[in-house]
């Protein structure tokens, strides 16, 4: 007699939920759309949970259909609304969360956020026998397993098309400029807006900010009369930040003139770009995928453009690593 293969043995999963957590981004609504799609072509039956961990633990959860979806895909924002849970960092709360799901059979969740909320997913599937499939949504791009997270995209493009305004009465007035963008742990915002609108300096969390070398590269500036200076700062830089620094450049060369502009939450809105809604759609198709095919407990990712399976214990261990090499193309085009 044929042995079954793992495929075959593995018990069929016909409901699944899907919930997005932490800050949104940008492409979670095509995300969402994608899971549910692809759940109901393969004849499952999908839930959305509001306000990601929240819903669970508070059952507000619905089932959703191919029509619940439709018209979302070019919006940002999440229609399943999102939220950090405190009550899911206790056991309590997750087994709250658990008898809220098994009592509608779901057998299966799909994850969208960050790596807090890979973390929350982890434990969950740890204590419980519901499988767990994370995908990565954060405008932060500071999950290792992936080339790009949903919502990274539209972040930048947006800092990029503010830059690029800011760089334009900076260079009427002749003045400098520290731009803050987003980014509490990670300078990937800054690093690639930074270099892609032609900054004279990026400060990231990853790197120590050396600020007499800030301060000396600026006299030496202002010495051949180049005036227009566009300094990028994530808003998690040790320095303290836009304001700080411009308080400390201010008193350090009282002839420079500094404007100082904090981007914030605009970045985390708008229309996501084309490229966040195809990985979003493609990483959301996958997760179904997974579930199906026994593949638990992992995260989606794209790496040179394949799909990347991280396992989620590695997942909330590893972060991005800025390559020095990008650090040293910002150096040497910043003259
Ligand atoms: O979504 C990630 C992120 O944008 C960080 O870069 C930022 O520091 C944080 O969220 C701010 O989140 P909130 O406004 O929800 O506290």
């Amino acid at each position: 007699m044929n042995k079954p293969d793992r495929k075959d043995m593995q018990k069929k999963i016909t409901k699944i939920g899907v919930l997005c957590s932490g800050g949104d981004s940008p492409g979670m609504n095509a995300c969402i759309r994608a899971v549910v799609r692809t759940g109901i072509y393969h004849g499952m039956k999908v839930y959305g949970i509001m306000r990601g961990y929240s819903g669970m633990v508070e059952d507000d959860i619905f089932e959703m259909e191919s029509r619940s979806v439709a018209n979302i895909i070019q919006r940002g924002g999440t229609i399943l609304k999102t939220a950090r849970c405190s009550e899911f960092f206790t056991h309590e709360g997750r087994k709250k969360a658990y008898d809220n799901l098994k009592k509608r059979g779901i057998e299966g969740l799909v994850i969208i956020g960050g790596d807090g909320s890979f973390r929350g997913a982890q434990t969950f599937s740890n204590e419980f026998d519901i499988p767990c499939i994370g995908l990565p949504g954060t405008i932060d791009k500071d999950i290792a397993g992936t080339d790009f997270t949903i919502g990274f995209d539209t972040a930048v493009n947006t800092a990029v098309e503010a830059i690029d305004k800011i760089r334009d009465t900076a260079d009427a007035h002749d003045r400098m400029f520290i731009i803050e963008v987003m980014g509490r742990d990670a300078g990937y915002i800054a690093l690639h807006s930074g270099i892609a609108t032609g900054a004279e300096n990026i400060l990231i969390p990853e790197r120590k900010t050396i600020i007499n070398d800030i301060i000396e590269s600026l006299q030496e500036k202002e010495r051949r009369k180049k005036l227009v200076n566009l300094i990028i700062v994530a808003e998690g830089e040790e320095f303290g930040g836009a304001n700080e620094l411009s308080k400390f450049i201010k008193n350090k060369l009282p002839t420079l003139e500094v404007r100082v502009c904090i981007l914030g939450h605009i970045q985390r809105g708008g229309s996501p770009t084309c490229m966040d809604r195809l990985i979003a759609s493609r990483m959301g198709y996958h997760a179904v995928e997974c579930l199906m095919e026994g593949k638990h407990n992992v995260f989606v990712g794209i790496v040179n453009n394949k799909m990347n399976y991280t396992p989620l214990n590695e997942a909330v261990k590893k972060k991005q690593r800025i390559s020095e090499e990008w650090m040293k193309i910002v150096k040497i085009l910043a003259t």
